[in-house]
């Protein structure tokens, strides 16, 4: 069950898959200037994020008072090897230190409480599903939860399957709450199928995107869902890796990656839209694109992310961010059609982490990878050292959550 017990290889696979095509760091040429709705205290507001206008995801990052202590360490059990830089090698800790500040007007960001957020989780399910940058997030929620948890607690995995499992899926348990908060392996969201081997080879797996994956059933029960994708819709993680696209028992021999992306988020929000159970209760975030930094390289061809170091200096730069441009656009009209006037209960907010991320170059674990990485394998400018920047995300969404008045005590099951 220790994380460190991980077998090195995974993460090595993990970076293999990712195969980013993004290069230099991401910035919104033009910046749409949201109008504010509401403004004011984020706890004061009893509507949706929308409504009253929470929207933390234009600011700036401010170095954060060296008082301000960290959620949690890296000795927490539930770390991936991989994404404990400091006991990988990386000598500065100023990474660490940034504080995301949301434009003025914007509502308040409240800090991280993980005892009010235990108390408002109480009997629930928290479930991550999503790509191994999901998988980040969900390690970086469990070890801000797991730092309140009185000493003696016990967390554990609901089936006593080992944190080193990268497939399928992983569902903590806090004892004392009753909640669970779960991973589930699905990086493109819709289902991926091995097929038998094709006399030709051509066709290695489908991806059928008018199927969720065979877990789907258990993300349906929870209170909490957090959806992401993006990283594995490029030509290299498809059609150029023997992965097909299908619809129905016929396969779609198109290399429209957008039209096809398009399709399986379709499928997500019918899903949703039909599931009586998390149209009426659950509160469904879309986190968008988690932006890459190999500098003007791709991850295998010796990008890199080591020298960059702060988030400041990356504001004024300009470059191609067309990949996670039509990603997240279409994330968040998928999310907008998962909304109240289209027949949900409440709005799937569409988290949008991409611009604050895009400045984070500093926060990858480059060159500190898992132990006994060889020295020449790419540097991982994908995934985030935590404590980290997924720490930032989590809190968006609490905040969201906290703004939206979530409290599964009081919901009516
Ligand atoms: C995400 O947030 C950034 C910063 O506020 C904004 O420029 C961008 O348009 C947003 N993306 C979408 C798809 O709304
Ligand atoms: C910290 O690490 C960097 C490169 O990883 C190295 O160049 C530098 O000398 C190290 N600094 C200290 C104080 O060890
Ligand atoms: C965190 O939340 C708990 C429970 O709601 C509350 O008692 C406590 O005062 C909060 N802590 C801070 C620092 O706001
Ligand atoms: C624990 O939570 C589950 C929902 O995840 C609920 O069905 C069950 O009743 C809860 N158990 C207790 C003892 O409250
Ligand atoms: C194949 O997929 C593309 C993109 O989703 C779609 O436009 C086209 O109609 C599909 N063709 C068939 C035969 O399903
Ligand atoms: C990317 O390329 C441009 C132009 O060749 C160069 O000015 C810039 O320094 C490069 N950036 C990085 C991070 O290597």
């Amino acid at each position: 069950m220790r994380a460190r017990d991980v077998p090195v290889p995974s993460i090595l696979l993990i970076l293999f898959a990712l195969s980013v095509v993004v290069t230099q760091a991401p910035f919104f040429r033009a910046r749409r200037l949201i109008s504010d709705a509401g403004g004011g205290r984020a706890t004061a507001c009893t509507k949706d994020a929308a409504t009253c206008g929470c929207d933390y995801s234009d600011g700036k990052w401010v170095r954060s008072r060296s008082t301000d202590a960290m959620p949690y360490g890296e000795d927490c059990p539930f770390l991936d090897p991989g994404f404990r830089c400091m006991q990988n090698g990386r000598n500065d800790s100023s990474f660490r230190h940034w504080r995301w500040q949301p434009r003025r007007g914007s509502c308040h960001l409240p800090k991280f409480n993980a005892t009010d957020m235990l108390e408002r989780s109480r009997n629930g399910r928290i479930v991550f599903v999503g790509d191994s940058i999901g998988r980040n997030q969900w390690e970086s929620m469990l070890c801000m939860l797991a730092a309140s948890t009185p000493a003696g607690s016990r967390i554990y995995e609901q089936f006593g399957k080992p944190l080193s499992r990268h497939k399928g899926y992983l569902s903590m348990v806090f004892a004392d709450y009753n909640l669970s908060v779960e991973y589930y392996r699905a990086p493109m969201l819709v289902m991926v199928d091995r097929l038998p081997p094709a006399s030709d080879g051509a066709i290695k797996r489908a991806i059928r995107l008018d199927a969720l994956p065979w877990h789907a059933a258990r993300w349906a029960g929870a209170d909490v869902l957090i959806l992401n994708t993006g990283h594995w819709w490029n030509l290299h993680k498809t059609i150029k890796s023997g992965n097909y696209f299908t619809v129905g028992d016929r396969f779609n021999m198109t290399t429209n990656i957008k039209e096809a992306f398009r399709r399986s988020l379709q499928t997500v929000k019918d899903w949703a839209l039909t599931n009586a159970r998390l149209s009426k209760s659950s509160y469904i975030f879309f986190r968008s694109y988690s932006p890459s930094h190999y500098g003007n390289e791709t991850w295998d061809t010796g990008g890199s992310c080591v020298e960059q170091w702060d988030p400041l200096t990356l504001i004024t730069s300009e470059s191609d961010w067309h990949e996670h441009l039509w990603i997240n656009t279409m994330i968040s009209s998928a999310a907008q059609r998962m909304r109240r006037r289209h027949g949900m209960n409440k709005d799937a907010v569409f988290l949008n982490i991409t611009y604050m991320t895009g400045m984070r170059g500093d926060g990858h674990p480059s060159r500190h990878r898992e132990p006994e990485t060889p020295s020449d394998a790419p540097e991982d400018c994908s995934h985030w050292c935590l404590p980290g920047v997924p720490d930032t995300w989590n809190q968006m969404m609490y905040g969201h959550l906290v703004s939206m008045g979530f409290d599964i005590r009081s919901i009516k099951r």
